[in-house]
């Protein structure tokens, strides 16, 4: 079996937790590391971490999460910062495969989960196509942890039956986001990397059919230490956002299950909220 060549999903997972079967070779796992609260990350993500030789870590990635890193681990920060990329996707890719080859255990942290929003396509695609097959372990993605960390559920029989999760950006030279096709009473519209679109949002889901009463909820550093919270209707929603620290990952949360968040303060008592 030659180096590039090894290609067996259930062997190259085992080796990166039991190592050093393949050592020689490598290992990849791409690892959520949820929203920030050390204490979301999952058992199996810590064991990998803890058994890293080199992590790759986004920006996303909290201090809290960085300060439970190996301190034998070689840590190197790969984020792509807004208007600012520290690393280009291209080189992240060839890092992974770089490290791997030189046989060592090569961790790939991404914020909430390494399937939703965070380029796991790519890396895939260019690993295989380099003999890897990674290890994917999931994390607690922002929404599931933004919710929980407000008290609020993201769906609920009396007022929403399903959950949209969108970017609130469109790719550089697609077409721009259609909200309209996203306006829809009793569901939860969730969007990531949505605050800078905050007054498109808005326009488009309100020409669309949404009412502008709609509770709206964004979570800035969402199950931090500093986690922030502005709730407000729909209509309100460009001012929310602004409301925060704009380098902070943000989540928009818009539907009627926001008032059952801790963080919903009504005009008037909660009692009386219409459902
Ligand atoms: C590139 S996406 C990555 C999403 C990530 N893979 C996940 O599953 O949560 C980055 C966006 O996720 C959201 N996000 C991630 N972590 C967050 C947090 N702790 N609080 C609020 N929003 C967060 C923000 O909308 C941020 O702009």
């Amino acid at each position: 079996m030659d180096v590039l060549g090894h290609y067996d999903h259930g062997d190259t997972i085992a080796s990166h937790e039991t190592a050093p079967r393949f050592e020689r070779q490598g290992t990849v796992a791409l690892v959520g590391a949820g929203p920030g609260d050390p204490d979301l990350l999952t058992v199996k993500a810590q064991r990998l971490i803890d058994a890293a030789d080199v992590v790759l870590y986004d920006e996303l990635v909290s201090d809290a999460i960085l300060a439970l890193l190996p301190a034998a681990a070689e840590r190197i920060p790969v984020g792509k910062l807004k208007g600012r990329h520290r690393r280009t996707q291209d080189e992240i890719n060839q890092a992974l495969v770089d490290h791997a080859r030189r046989g060592r255990r090569v961790v790939r942290l991404k914020g909430g989960d390494p399937s939703l929003f965070a380029r796991a396509g790519e890396e895939l695609d260019f690993l295989r196509r380099h003999g890897y097959e990674p290890a994917i372990v999931p994390g607690i993605t922002a929404a599931l942890g933004c919710a929980a960390a407000i008290g609020m559920p993201l769906t609920d029989r009396r007022s929403s039956s399903s959950v949209t999760i969108v970017t609130g950006q469109a790719r550089e030279g697609e077409p721009a986001i259609d909200w309209r096709r996203h306006a829809g009473q009793r569901r939860t519209l969730v969007v990531y990397m949505g605050r800078d679109n905050a007054a498109a949002i808005v326009d488009g889901l309100v020409a669309g059919g949404q009412d502008a009463r709609t509770p709206v909820a964004v979570i800035a550093n969402g199950t931090r230490e500093d986690q922030r919270v502005a709730t407000g209707t729909l209509a309100e929603l460009p001012a929310l956002a602004q409301r925060h620290d704009e380098r902070a990952p943000a989540l928009i949360v818009i539907g009627d299950v926001v008032r059952l968040s801790t963080a919903w303060a009504p005009a008037e008592p909660a009692w009386t909220a219409a459902w």
